[in-house]
């Protein structure tokens, strides 16, 4: 059991189109992909983890000694902004995008915000927050009409001067439309803008505020903080859950601060979840199509990292992922619909390569479990499988040396983990008559079998010639289809190569449109 679990969003960092893409306009989008092309692309301690091992980078070098597990998640709620991808995160899948407004707010929204505030409304637009304020400024400042505008986001702005509106009241009105702001208009955010200055320099000020939506389902926050860990959210994590089972905030605004922060946090004392959100990669650089700027900014959390690292105990695990892409190499500058990394880096934790995961919401899952918080129901978490294959992969490895191969040279050796938790190992047993050889796996199955047991979590399977593991060692077909007896879809088999580090991969990959029992009954 972990103690303290550091997980770092970096916002927007998405690594490739997911297979719907193109249903959000973001074919080809690759944000990873568009900033790895850049001078100023310099990420060798991200590289060293296993990032270019990750499902479907092709573009980044790999390592074969990777220092983290790595995986490659989809997302798969229907959306792809920040709240959405934060919320699966934590456990929460939307099956709606939260909405968007490219004409304006419905009338009917409008008359009742109107009602609600008793100020008229300008604008009602998309629109940038600067320029909001000098094309409508004056004209609010005489009518007393407020100024509401959105964004690509799902969200409602509301702009007023400090002069006119002060901000308690301008909040109290975000309040009001975050009430009619409900069911099919549920946007993400009601955000307060409050600006200063004289025609045309009008500013504003440090007095935004968000009025966020409240999580549609149980967060792995709520789960945590019910269970009485500590849940610290840094940079926009308290907004994004609506202040939901966050125990304490630290709002930061930029990367260095963010990075600061997590800096002191790690020399803290403390039990449970550290959710910190690094928002410059989207809000400077993706929303702006800066690649350079986005590839330093990258370089720049590359550099940070050992320093964070080194201050880890053996009761930590950290993990970096991404929320969504915002890819700054095409001409969109909203966000995009790509697959996001997932890196899990800690003392005891194998280093193994997850493949693709299907939902964000595994992450909240595992974080669970590392945290010892047993009854998380959404995602499915891969705790096990980050500490369990050491030890098997050992027996595996000590089960290839008792292999009877004199005929092929290949020993090949397999430990088989029961339900019951129980090991059984295995290796090639070769025949002069060659065809009644039998491979390590099936040989730990049936020793297996034949001590009464028939369900199992996963197995580890080494094998090489001269007595030395030279690559990974998949299952022959005959092998496969004896798992397919005795284990369903997630049986886990890990695959040891040469370095000794595995891949991972379970039997619905390995064996796909299978014959099994079903068939038969
Ligand atoms: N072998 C296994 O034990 N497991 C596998 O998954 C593949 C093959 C053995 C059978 C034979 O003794 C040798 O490797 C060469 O085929």
């Amino acid at each position: 059991m972990k103690k303290r679990v550091f997980l770092i969003v970096l916002d927007s960092l998405g690594i490739g189109e997911m297979p719907d893409a193109e249903s959000f306009g973001d074919l080809g989008a690759n944000t990873m992909k568009s900033i790895s092309k850049s001078q100023k692309f310099y990420i060798p301690n991200l590289l060293a983890m296993g990032l270019g091992n990750i499902d479907g980078i092709d573009y980044l070098p790999k390592t074969q000694q990777p220092t983290a597990a790595v995986a490659r998640l989809c997302e798969e709620s229907k959306g792809k902004d920040t709240t959405v991808g934060h919320w699966e995160l934590a456990g929460v899948v939307s099956e709606q995008a939260l909405p968007t407004y490219p004409e304006g707010f419905p009338e009917d929204i409008l008359d009742e915000f109107t009602r609600a505030t008793g100020r008229g409304w300008l604008c009602n637009k998309p629109y940038s927050g600067t320029q909001v304020i000098k094309d409508y400024g004056r004209e609010h400042l005489e009518t007393g009409k407020l100024i509401v505008y959105t964004s690509a986001d799902s969200v409602f702005q509301i702009a007023a001067h400090e002069s006119l509106v002060p901000p308690e009241e301008l909040y109290e009105y975000c309040r009001k439309a975050r009430a009619i702001l409900k069911g099919r208009h549920a946007v993400g955010r009601v955000i307060a803008r409050p600006f200063i200055g004289e025609y045309p320099d009008y500013t504003r000020t440090t007095n935004r505020h968000d009025f966020s939506l409240e999580p549609t389902g149980r967060t792995l926050l709520d789960h945590l903080s019910e269970n009485g860990k500590d849940v610290i959210g840094v940079g926009k994590i308290y907004d994004i859950f609506a202040g939901r089972g966050v125990t304490e905030k630290i709002l930061t605004g930029t990367n260095d601060v963010g990075m600061k922060t997590c800096m002191e946090l790690a020399d803290r004392d403390f039990n449970g979840l550290c959710f910190i959100n690094l928002v410059d990669f989207d809000q400077v650089y993706g929303h702006r199509n800066n690649v350079d700027g986005y590839a330093l900014a990258l370089s720049e959390f590359d550099a940070w990292l050992p320093k964070f690292l080194e201050k880890m105990t053996d009761d930590d695990v950290v993990m970096i992922t991404a929320d969504h892409g915002c890819d700054p190499g095409n001409e969109s500058t909203d966000h995009s619909r790509e697959y996001v990394p997932l890196l899990i880096w800690g003392e005891g934790i194998e280093k193994i390569n997850l493949g693709t995961r299907p939902t964000f919401a595994d992450v909240a899952a595992t974080t669970a479990q590392l945290l010892g918080v047993e009854g998380f129901e959404a995602g499915t978490g891969f705790a096990s499988e980050l500490t369990e294959n050491s030890a098997l992969v050992k027996l595996a490895r000590e089960a290839m040396e008792r292999s009877y191969s004199p005929y092929s040279g290949f020993s090949v050796g397999a430990a088989l983990l029961s339900k019951s938790g129980r090991v059984y190992t295995g290796c090639n047993i070769e025949n002069a008559a060659f065809s009644p050889t039998v491979c390590a796996e099936r040989t730990a199955f049936f020793k297996a079998v034949s001590e009464g047991e028939t369900e199992f979590e996963a197995i580890a399977v080494c094998g090489g010639k001269g007595g030395e593991i030279t690559d990974y060692c998949p299952p022959c077909g005959v092998c496969r289809q004896v798992m397919r007896e005795f284990c369903g879809d997630d049986f886990r088999i890990y695959m040891v190569g040469a370095d000794g580090g595995c891949r991972c991969v379970t039997l619905a990959d390995i064996l796909p449109e299978s014959f099994s029992p079903d068939n038969v009954k």
